[in-house]
C-alpha cells in the first residue's frame, strides 16, 4: 500500500534527473526565452509607437477640424422699409424706418456667445443711424439671425461740413443711394468644457437702395 503511493508520487512529480539531459539544453532554452523576451519588448514598443502616430494624427484631425476656432461671419442677410421718405435732387434728404435681419454665421464646432453691440449706418462716410441689440449665443454650426429695427436720417449730413449732402442730389438723381453697415461683435468661441476663445466679428455691408422700387436690391458684405 505504501509502496504503491510512492509510485504515484513520482509520477506525478518526475524527478528532474530523468528529464534533464545536460546544462547544453538549459543554456539554449535561457537564449530561447531571452530572444522570446525581446521580441515580446519589441512588439511591445511597436504597439507603443503606432499608438503616439495614431494620437498624434488624431490630435491633427481634431486640430485642424474641430478643435480650428474660425471667425463668426457677421452681415446684414435683407433688409425692408416700413417707411420711406426720399427729397428731390434739388432738395435731398432721406427718412426711412428700415426692418434689418442680421445672420452671425457660426462655422465652429462649439457656440459663439456674443455681447451687446451696436450697429452703425453711413451715408458717405456720416453715421445716419443706429441700432442697439442684444448680446445672445449662436449654436455650433448654426446661423443665429437677429432682427432690429433702424432709423435712418439725412439730417445729420445737413451738420457734418462735407459735400454729402451735394452727392446725395446726385445719388437721387441716379435712382441709387448706397448705405454702408458696420458693427462688431465681441465674444466666446467654447470648443469642448475647457476650451474657449475670444473672437471678435466684423460687419462691412453695403446697402444698394433702389429709390423707385423702395426697396434693398442688393447687400454686399466684405
Ligand atoms: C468696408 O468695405 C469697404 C469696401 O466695400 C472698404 O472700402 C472699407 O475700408 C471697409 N471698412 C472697414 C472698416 O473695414
Amino acid at each position: 500500500m505504501a509502496d504503491q503511493n510512492i509510485k504515484d508520487q513520482q509520477e506525478v512529480y518526475p524527478s528532474p534527473q530523468k528529464y534533464n539531459n545536460g546544462n547544453h539544453d538549459e543554456e539554449s532554452a535561457t537564449i530561447q526565452s531571452k530572444e522570446l523576451h525581446k521580441k515580446k519588448r519589441m512588439k511591445r514598443l511597436a504597439y507603443i509607437l503606432a499608438f503616439i502616430v495614431f494620437q498624434t494624427g488624431i490630435i491633427l484631425l481634431f486640430s485642424s477640424t474641430i478643435m480650428k476656432i474660425r471667425t463668426p461671419k457677421f452681415r446684414v442677410r435683407s433688409a425692408a422699409f416700413e417707411s420711406f421718405e426720399v427729397g428731390t435732387a434739388a432738395n435731398p434728404a432721406f427718412n426711412f424706418r428700415m426692418n434689418a435681419e442680421l445672420g452671425i454665421k457660426n462655422t465652429n464646432f462649439g457656440n459663439y456667445k456674443f455681447q451687446n453691440a451696436q450697429i452703425v449706418f453711413y451715408y458717405d462716410g456720416i453715421p445716419v443711424g443706429k441700432a442697439i441689440f442684444p448680446g445672445a449665443e449662436a449654436g455650433w454650426r448654426t446661423t443665429k439671425k437677429l432682427k432690429i429695427a433702424v432709423d435712418l436720417s439725412s439730417d445729420s449730413l445737413a451738420l457734418a461740413n462735407t459735400n454729402s449732402k451735394s452727392q446725395l442730389g446726385n445719388d437721387i438723381n441716379s435712382g441709387v443711394l448706397k448705405l454702408n453697415a458696420q458693427s462688431k461683435l465681441s465674444g466666446k468661441v467654447r470648443v469642448t468644457f475647457i476650451f474657449m476663445k475670444k473672437k471678435s466679428a466684423n460687419m462691412n455691408c453695403t446697402l444698394a437702395i433702389g429709390l423707385a422700387d423702395t426697396t434693398v436690391r442688393e447687400i454686399n458684405c466684405q
